[in-house]
């Protein structure tokens, strides 16, 4: 069946694999890792998920190296992460152990769907813990089901690592300053939806957001987080609405190993006059170049790329990354498990 799946042309779809692993928790404890190889799940109409939106997930990646193993990126990192969404709306945390377990059994039990290393792509894995037990009343539930499913997928902007374009509007917000932003909760995404449309209809990737509370400072970049570079100098906002991106991280370290310099700080909207390179990072998104950025309120441009190459910082940030990923470099950061 995998013979069917064109590796070198996936977009960022659903593809349907084998088995998916889940994990209750009941009576105040976590239950044993069970698998199934449906894609449905049964839950109570007053499940607080669907009410009150008790969900959060994460997303990371294995990748299949020339060597034929799989590698899965920052695991631990995904799992500390979740642990912090899940105190972030008050569910029960996942411990790290099970987080660890459920991924590495979904991946095992789906490995003819981790794309070979020449297509680029990779194996997508989605863990997310949702509230299942019913409350009619606004009140954490009593029961949750934790689930990881994987799907193999291509580039999650459909120029991959070619220049995208952004577009700006004060018009919406992600996440309020003291909000749930910094945690990876559904009601996040779903708060950019409207806006996201927008910009795909104006044919922009994403909204580059800008802070709810003043304006005046670069926030999250859709999906993903912002980073600038300039002055040998990779930077990237500190702000209490975005989410800690652990590509963002990864980036930060590659970018001292290279020998620039890297700062996290307020990033005021001026500075996008100033910046020779611009990117959006996630784990879905990579590192996604930034071609332009359109300020639809006042009609002003940034270009970054004018031939419709990425910069060459960006390029070794991204090709360090990805041989790190695929096994071409040594793990020197201990990210690989
Ligand atoms: C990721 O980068 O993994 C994300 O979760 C972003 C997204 C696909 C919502």
């Amino acid at each position: 069946m995998t013979g069917e799946i064109d590796w070198g042309n996936l977009s960022f779809t659903f593809t349907k694999t084998d088995y998916n692993v889940r994990c209750y928790y009941r009576d105040g404890k976590w239950g044993e890792l069970e698998t199934s190889s449906s894609e449905m799940i049964s839950m109570h109409m007053a499940a607080t998920c669907l009410h009150y939106g008790q969900e959060a997930f994460e997303g990371l990646k294995a990748f299949r190296g020339k060597d034929g193993k799989i590698r899965i990126f920052r695991l631990e990192d995904n799992a500390k992460r979740m642990a912090s969404s899940a105190d972030g709306i008050m569910m029960a945390r996942v411990p790290d152990e099970i987080f660890i377990e459920a991924v590495k059994k979904v991946v095992s039990l789906n490995k003819r769907f981790v794309p070979p290393m020449e297509s680029g792509a990779s194996l997508y894995i989605r863990p997310l813990l949702i509230g299942t037990g019913p409350k009619v009343g606004v009140s954490p539930a009593d029961e949750y089901l934790f689930m990881v499913f994987v799907t193999p997928v291509g580039p999650y902007f459909k120029e991959g690592f070619k220049p995208t374009n952004l577009m700006i509007t004060r018009k919406y917000d992600r996440a309020a300053p003291n909000g749930t932003g910094s945690i990876k909760v559904g009601g996040n995404y779903a708060a950019s939806l409207v806006s996201g449309n927008l910009a795909k209809e104006k044919g922009y990737s994403a909204v580059l957001y800008l802070d709810s509370k003043e304006k005046k400072y670069i926030d999250e970049c859709g999906p993903a987080n912002f980073f600038g570079i300039k002055n040998n100098t990779y930077i990237t906002p500190e702000s209490k609405s975005v989410l800690p991106s652990i590509t963002n991280k990864s980036l930060i370290a590659l970018a001292e190993d290279l020998g620039l310099k890297t700062e996290r700080r307020p990033v005021p909207y001026e500075e996008l006059e100033t910046f020779e390179e611009v990117g959006a990072c996630g784990t879905a998104a990579v590192i996604s170049p930034v071609a332009k950025i359109d300020d639809l309120d006042n009609g002003k441009s940034y270009v970054y790329s004018k031939d419709g190459n990425p910069g060459p910082i960006s390029v070794k940030l991204y090709n360090k990354l990805r041989a790190i990923q695929y096994g071409e470099e040594p793990d020197k950061f201990g990210w690989i498990t």
